[in-house]
């Protein structure tokens, strides 16, 4: 059996988790907020319409943020549609995805189901087609306590506390094309600049997050964050990437290995980061807000990859026709190896704590989402659900920096551990934990943790997600098709485990 092993000492630390490392996404986009979280009529739905049955499922995810209302859609919004007796709200084209929004859901409507569902909102702004102005006035109609005509419109609405939102998004992947509003880096950085000054002139403890760039295929990755933090610098706290890995025809370990080009990703931001600190003779960090990252295989786009984004001025791309409300589209069936992929993802999240600071999971339902729902039926728990929810659980604290020696292999992104780990010390539970994915298709593979400085330890639990399938997928028939599950560790006494061949682990040491 191949051996890898992970040294680990007290005193080498990567950072701390960030409580909003565990975030995620809500767009109006397809059937994510309508028969998603809301739906009025459904058996389950609670006096706001907000569905109860999708609400517990996402509440054990114990998220940090939920970002909205976009994502594509925002840069087209105008959340003043949303907010109001419903009676009166417009129906808009939705420029986007090609959809009729009925804004039957709106701002005051996400404030509220976020606060039931326990989870702090983060607000996207629109710097596409929306003015500064708007910008500034839908911080007013959120954070300012009264006595102004928006603030005093959201308690006319129903909300006599403001809500005060802290986390704010100064557009979204305004480098693309297909993203309306589109502007050149120059361009946004003025616009955002002027955005940010008005929304802290209304709000001075908000915190924003500048659009970087996302999309290694267009001419202008990285040089757009140059350009644009060179001028916002002193007025944001995070930049914004995104990140999708995608299944196509690069083989299993390619696929699998997807952490480490999320890991080269957050390095080439963190480099960029570092560069305009340096030139701008900048004291403060900006922090990296990875605010949509998934496993998206374009199940129901109408591209071949990711690179036909360049140059892409439609977003007429998906099955729905045009012009519908609330579409089945972007309905992702997550498999077991799409399942270990995100594990693996989130493996090199954990390990890059120290910088990243947001990270959503794009997205949280129906949509490219870890949960399903029917119209008028179920809840289910896709794969992917289960390593999301494990770290998200598990995942907290301290992490650790390793020594890794053993057995490799080879991939499209050079020669890797056999093994790609992250490991946590809780400090409250005096825990350790470890996520662990073998990479290893033929066979188990023995995994050494050895720790230096943390007295006596020994593996007590062991959770493994693996299987002989790797195209299962959890259905409403068959909903545990796909799951964690604990393995019988009654002949482990240290701190040697047995990793299933193609596996992600989450080891508990005590
Ligand atoms: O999450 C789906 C889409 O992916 C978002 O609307 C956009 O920001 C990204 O391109």
């Amino acid at each position: 059996m191949k051996k890898v092993s992970y040294y680990y000492d007290n005193h080498f630390k990567i950072g701390d988790v960030n409580e909003n490392l565990y975030s995620s996404f809500i767009e109006h986009l397809g059937r994510a907020v309508y028969s998603g979280i809301y739906e009025p009529g459904h058996e389950k739905a609670d006096e706001d319409g907000f569905r109860t049955d999708a609400m517990e499922v996402i509440k054990d995810l114990k998220l940090g943020l939920v970002r909205y209302p976009g994502g594509n859609f925002v840069s087209n919004y105008d959340w003043k549609d949303g907010i109001g007796p419903k009676e009166n709200r417009p129906k808009r084209m939705e420029f986007a995805w090609s959809s009729v929004e009925t804004n039957q859901f709106g701002i005051d409507d996400f404030c509220r189901w976020a606060k039931k569902a326990g989870i702090e909102p983060m607000i996207a702004v629109n710097l596409g087609t929306g003015s500064v102005k708007s910008a500034a006035e839908l911080v007013e109609y959120c954070n300012h306590p009264g006595g102004t005509y928006w603030s005093d419109l959201r308690i006319k609405n129903g909300s006599k506390e403001p809500y005060n939102i802290k986390y704010w998004c100064l557009g979204n992947e305004m480098e693309g094309t297909w993203q309306a509003g589109h502007l050149s880096a120059e361009d946004y950085a003025k616009k955002a600049c002027e955005a940010a000054k008005l929304m802290k002139w209304v709000d001075k403890d908000i915190k924003l997050v500048a659009c970087g760039s996302s999309y290694e295929m267009l001419p202008t990755y990285m040089d757009w964050d140059r350009i644009v933090l060179k001028e916002l610098y002193p007025y944001v706290d995070y930049i914004s990437t995104h990140n999708y890995n995608m299944n196509t025809n690069q083989g299993t370990s390619n696929f699998l290995a997807s952490y480490k080009q999320l890991d080269d990703h957050i390095k080439n931001t963190e480099r960029v980061l570092d560069y305009v600190k340096a030139k701008n003779k900048e004291e403060k960090d900006i922090k990296i807000c990875l605010d949509e990252w998934n496993v998206w295989n374009f199940q129901d786009i109408k591209l071949d990859s990711l690179d036909d984004l360049q140059g892409l001025t439609t977003f007429e791309v998906t099955s729905a026709e045009k012009w519908e409300e609330a579409p089945a589209i972007l309905e992702e069936k997550y498999s077991l190896l799409d399942a270990l992929t995100v594990g693996g993802l989130a493996i090199t999240l954990i390990n890059n704590a120290d910088r990243v600071k947001i990270a959503c999971l794009a997205q949280l339902i129906n949509v490219i989402a870890p949960i399903t729902t029917q119209r008028n039926g179920g809840v289910l728990k896709q794969s992917t659900y289960y390593p999301f929810s494990m770290v998200s659980n598990y995942g907290r604290g301290t992490v650790l920096k390793p020594s890794v020696n053993g057995a490799s292999y080879k991939c499209d992104f050079g020669e890797l551990p056999l093994v790609e780990a992250a490991t946590v010390y809780d400090k409250e539970s005096d825990e350790i934990r470890v996520f662990a994915l073998n990479c290893n298709q033929d066979e188990d593979t023995e995994l050494d943790l050895q720790f230096n400085g943390f007295g006596d330890r020994k593996i007590s639990k062991q959770f493994v997600l693996s299987g002989d399938d790797l195209e299962l997928r959890n259905t409403f028939e068959s909903p545990d098709n796909v799951t964690v599950k604990e393995k019988d560790l009654s002949n482990c006494d240290g701190t040697k485990v047995v990793l299933p061949k193609l596996s992600w682990n989450v080891l508990i040491i005590k």
